[in-house]
């Protein structure tokens, strides 16, 4: 099983990916919680990534296709895994084909006015990552059901970052519905997460 998910920013991509990930077993490669690790430790690519996320852009496609090739390469995705946030630009996903050939790639559709309200309601644990918000939002403010951990907010979530976001994506990132042609499962990201989840199960049943 080798998936990508991918779709605008705040479609519900880290969200979907956490439920298909401990459905199916399979790794849960993202891009952005790898690139923030590398900033919180302070690496070398850490040091590159925060110059372009702190203002809303896409780090370079050199820096980032070693990376996800570096994880890829590692044994438990010998049978499977799931990319949530790469490939988004052309580059990214030609290089991504001549290493390994995903089969299913998840659009997940919503309108820009949505994703602005759903990051600037979306914070985070800051121990196991677990994503909270409008429709999910947190029993006691700040503060992780899950692990108890302290909840924080992405300082690429403020509104003026947001909109820079949403125009790379528009184009560079839209631009692979074509690359990828019949391997595009198109969901509508507006509808609640149970229901855009069992839609992707039932593709998903179809290739275990
Ligand atoms: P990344 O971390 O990948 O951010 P993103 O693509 O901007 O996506 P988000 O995490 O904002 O949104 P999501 O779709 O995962 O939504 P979520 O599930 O959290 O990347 C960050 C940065 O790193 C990039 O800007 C770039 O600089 C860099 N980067 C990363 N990958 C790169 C690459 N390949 N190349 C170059 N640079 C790269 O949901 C959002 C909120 O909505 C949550 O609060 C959630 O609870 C809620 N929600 C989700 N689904 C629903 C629903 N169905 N109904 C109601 N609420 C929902």
């Amino acid at each position: 099983m080798k998936i990508v998910v991918m779709g605008p920013q705040g479609s519900g991509k880290g969200t979907q990916a956490e439920r298909i990930v401990k459905e199916y077993k399979i790794p849960h490669i993202s891009t952005g919680d790898i690139l923030r690790k590398n900033i919180a430790d302070k690496t070398p690519l850490g040091k590159t990534a925060k110059l372009h996320i702190d203002k809303g852009e896409l780090v370079p496609d050199a820096v980032v296709n070693d990376m996800v090739q570096e994880r890829l390469g590692k044994k438990d995705c010998k049978k499977g895994y799931l990319l949530d946030g790469y490939p988004r630009t052309l580059n990214q996903a030609k290089a991504l084909e001549r290493y390994d050939k995903v089969e299913k790639v998840f659009l997940l559709e919503v309108p820009d006015e949505v994703s602005v309200r759903r990051l600037s309601a979306r914070r985070q644990c800051s121990t196991c990552g677990k994503i909270f918000g409008i429709d999910i939002p947190p029993k006691r403010e700040g503060v992780c059901d899950s692990c108890k951990g302290r909840l924080f907010q992405r300082d690429d979530d403020m509104p003026e970052k947001i909109n820079t976001r949403l125009k790379e994506y528009h184009k560079e990132t839209e631009p692979l519905v074509g690359f990828y042609g019949k391997r595009i499962v198109r969901l509508d990201g507006t509808k609640p997460i149970d229901a855009v989840f069992k839609e992707i199960a039932k593709v998903l049943e179809g290739l275990r």
